[in-house]
This record gives structure tokens, sequence and C-alpha cells, in this order.
């Protein structure tokens, strides 16, 4: 006769988010894109809040999505756009400034520093502080840093603490908002957008340079995030985490 004092195994749990409603504040791009185009894959009724507002004949891909205009700089548009929101399940913020408009450390002013961490660092923390008051029981937030957050490179000075901040951020909310999970994604290079400021054959030949040096051998997609958002979402144990999908980013020499 056994005595063993096991429990029996529970369903594993799936990444399955049918009734589930999922906020991407930066979702109607790049990596926020390929996070609300996962959650709807999912089975999730899907918000995307950004800046601008597209009409259908703009962006026919976001027409399955709800859309919300929200600036993330500015508390008073982040508190009234989640009111308009009402209750939710899942806020995932990847929004962030224009990497392109800030400058190397010494070419920087207090001002332009000053910039980058209201809009990425403060943005991600209004979104939490307005948000979390509407998240239902089970529900998690997942923010965005980057592999820049634990390996600088030169000309990011203001990048690296910004993304540090919200890993920070995300650790202290996993205690104070408990039992809401909060988690943070760290990207590697991801084929976004947010490149588009490079002329396009510095662009090709970055990315040739990106699937040669990355033990991945390959450049990160929008919806390989989105995959691990949905880990972050559904599984119910992992908080106060940071998860990385960089394809071995920070484990080789920097890729410029
Ligand atoms: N792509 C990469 O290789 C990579 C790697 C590591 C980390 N990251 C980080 O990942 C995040 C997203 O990158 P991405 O590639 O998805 O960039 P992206 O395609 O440029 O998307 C940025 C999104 O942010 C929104 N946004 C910008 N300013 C905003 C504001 N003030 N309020 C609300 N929304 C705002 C934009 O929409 P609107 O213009 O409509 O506002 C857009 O949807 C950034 O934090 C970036 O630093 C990216």
């Amino acid at each position: 006769m056994s005595t063993s004092t096991h429990q029996p195994l529970a369903a594993a749990p799936s990444l399955n988010l049918a009734g589930k409603k999922v906020v991407v504040v930066g979702g109607k791009s790049g990596i926020g894109l390929g996070i609300a185009q996962a959650a709807q894959a999912a089975g999730a009724q899907v918000v995307v809040a950004s800046r601008r507002v597209a009409t259908i004949q703009e962006r026919a891909d976001l027409g399955n999505f709800e859309q919300v205009s929200l600036d993330m700089r500015d508390e008073a548009s982040v508190r009234q756009a989640f009111a308009g929101i009402g209750a939710f399940d899942h806020l995932v913020v990847t929004a962030a400034p224009d990497i392109g408009s800030w400058g190397g450390f010494m070419d920087a002013d207090m001002q332009g520093a000053r910039s980058y961490m209201e809009g990425k660092y403060l943005g991600s923390w209004a979104c939490a502080r307005h948000a979390a008051p509407l998240l239902r029981a089970g529900g998690s937030i997942t923010f965005l840093s980057g592999g820049l957050a634990v390996r600088p490179k030169p000309g990011f000075a203001a990048v690296t603490p910004a993304f540090a901040a919200v890993e920070a951020l995300s650790a202290a909310l996993a205690i104070e908002l408990a039992p809401t999970r909060v988690n943070t994604l760290r990207p590697g290079f991801t084929d976004t957008d947010m490149w588009g400021f490079l002329p396009a054959e510095v662009r090709a030949g970055l990315k040739e340079k990106v699937a040669a040096a990355f033990p991945a051998r390959r450049v990160g997609r929008a919806e390989d995030i989105g995959h691990a958002a949905l880990f972050l979402m559904t599984n119910p144990y992992v908080t106060g985490t940071v998860v990385e999908v960089s394809g071995g980013e920070t484990l080789v020499d920097s890729v410029s």
C-alpha cells in the first residue's frame, strides 16, 4: 500500500484567455500589437490604447480591437481612459516614447533625460496606478523593459535606468498589489517599426548582424513576445519576475 502524501496533479494552466478582457497600452504597433494579436487568438476581448486612434480604412488590422486614446505622459488622460474602459483582467504596457529622440549622455541635458524617464517609467507607473483598481480577481499587470536594463550600450544612458526602474517597479507592485500578479517582459532586438528611424540599408544590416550573433540565430518577432505575454497572463504562480525573451542577446557581445 502506498504511503505517498503527494496530491494528485492539477490540470496544468493553459494559455487560454476566453472570457477575459485584456488592455494593451501600446497595442496598435510593434510588440504591443504582437501581444494584442496573441491575446485575441487565445480568446480574449482586447482593448488597444495609445495616442492615436485609427480608422478602419487606415488600419484594417485593428478592426477586431476596441481602440482607446491615451497619452501615458499625461496622468489625467490615463485616468480618464481607464475609467472609460471599466473592469478588466490583464494589463500589458508596452508603449514608450521614441528612443531616437534621445542622444548620448554628453549630448543630453536634464530635460532630455527627464523626457524618456517620464514617458517610459512614469507612463508605465500611471497605467498601473489607474488600472489596478479595475482588475478582476486573478488579474495581472505586465510591463515591458528591454535588454538594455542589464546590458548597457553607449548612447542609451537614459534608456537603461528607465528600463531598470520599470523592472524594480514591477517587483515592488508584485508585493503591494498582491494577489494581483505583476511581472516584466524583457525583449531583445525585435524587428518592429521602432527601428523605422534607421535608413533601410542600415536596418537590414543590423538584422543580419543580430541573426549571426544571437544564439537563437534569428531576429526577434513581435509574436515571440506575444507568446511570452500569454504565459505571464495565464500562469497563476508567476509574479514579481522578469522574463527575458531576447534570443540570448544578453549573453553575447553587443551588436550595433
Ligand atoms: N523593438 C525592439 O527591438 C525592442 C527591444 C527592447 C525593448 N523594446 C521596448 O519595447 C517597447 C515597445 O517597442 P515597439 O518595438 O513595440 O515600439 P513601437 O512599434 O514604436 O510602438 C510604440 C508604441 O507606443 C505608443 N506610444 C508612444 N508614445 C506614447 C504615449 N505617450 N502614450 C501612449 N502610447 C504611446 C505608440 O502608439 P501611438 O503613436 O499611437 O501613441 C506605439 O503603439 C519600448 O519600450 C521599447 O523601448 C523594444
